[in-house]
């Protein structure tokens, strides 16, 4: 089982095949590692490096514990050594060509990162998070669902607030398995174009990708309803702003009795209780947020597989 492309910058990267083959290996994963079937020759005896310029819980937990399940090791060179201007980027990959077949990124721009994977012929970059797309959070995403529903083929999903990375990244992945994605955003906060674009062109079975501004017409009836912070990394300062012009967006009781009467909620996490998301909503038995958490792990150790295979 193979990914079909070199690195993993982009739920783009995956032919819907592709996707299909790593949900189902990341069942696999999931289902051994319960019942205590190793996979530890698979990395065997190789290093994969975590470079991270943003913080993180779960994709770092998640891609080490990974690794070292799958038998191999990390190296983690500190952001101002990797990203830092000591070098330039490409020397930093072409330099780790030579000790690693793979590389997991969280940077910032999308083209930083590109620019990276484009430097190394023969090192496999995989992307943890940029300002426009978050992939492995999307692939933990449709585990959850798959696990909760089978095919995902003619279910809805809305996400509500704003338009960023992580609903990018879902928005993909769901139209290319079925789904049909309604995004309520406030004004001036959309996926921007060339990403909705990116959506309507790898969409299959005729699902639709709408984007508008009503939280309720968005969730009406719908299967799932997704939220994520106001504020992504690096727009701290604007927070405050932010909580204004984001409030009518909270995913509350009201705003999830409007939705399906099996809805399931989902965050990618961390959620900022009280803004994005209320306790009532995400304490609640709709709520799958730690499924999608654990399966970071699964997820994340098929992309390894899949990645490290020749
Ligand atoms: N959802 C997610 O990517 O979490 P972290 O930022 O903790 O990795």
């Amino acid at each position: 089982m193979t990914l079909g492309s070199k690195d993993f910058l982009s739920i783009l990267n995956l032919t819907p095949e592709a996707l299909e083959q790593a949900l189902a290996l990341a069942a696999v994963f999931k289902a051994d590692r319960l019942s205590g079937r190793a996979h530890a020759q698979v990395l065997d005896g190789q290093h994969v490096a975590l470079l991270f310029e943003k913080p993180s819980l779960r994709t770092h937990a998640a891609f080490t514990i990974a690794v070292r399940e799958l038998g191999g090791d990390v190296i983690e060179p500190s952001s101002d050594v990797a990203f830092g201007g000591r070098e330039s980027a490409s020397d930093v990959a072409r330099n780790l060509e030579r000790w690693v077949r793979l590389v997991v990124v969280r940077t910032f721009e999308q083209a930083r990162l590109e620019r990276f994977a484009a430097a190394s012929d023969r090192m496999r970059v995989i992307n943890a998070l940029t300002d426009e797309e978050h992939p492995c959070q999307a692939l933990a995403d449709m585990q959850a669902l798959i696990e909760r529903w089978g095919p995902l083929k003619g279910r809805t999903i809305a996400f509500v607030g704003d338009g960023n990375n992580v609903a990018a990244s879902l928005a993909q992945a769901s139209v290319m398995l079925g789904m049909h994605v309604r995004l309520a955003t406030p004004q001036g906060f959309e996926l921007n174009a060339g990403l909705a674009k990116s959506v309507r062109r790898v969409a299959r079975f005729d699902t639709t990708f709408t984007q508008g501004h009503d939280p309720i017409a968005a969730v009406k009836g719908v299967d799932a309803v997704y939220t994520d912070a106001w504020a992504s990394m690096g727009q701290e300062s604007d927070a405050e702003r932010r909580i204004g012009i984001f409030q009518p967006y909270q995913v509350n009781a009201s705003l999830m009795a409007q939705a399906g009467q099996h809805a399931l909620f989902m965050h990618c996490l961390p959620a900022h209780r009280g803004q994005e998301v209320t306790d009532e909503v995400i304490d609640s038995p709709a709520s799958i947020v730690f499924d999608q958490s654990e399966n970071r792990l699964h997820t994340q150790k098929a992309l390894l597989a899949m990645m490290s295979s020749r």
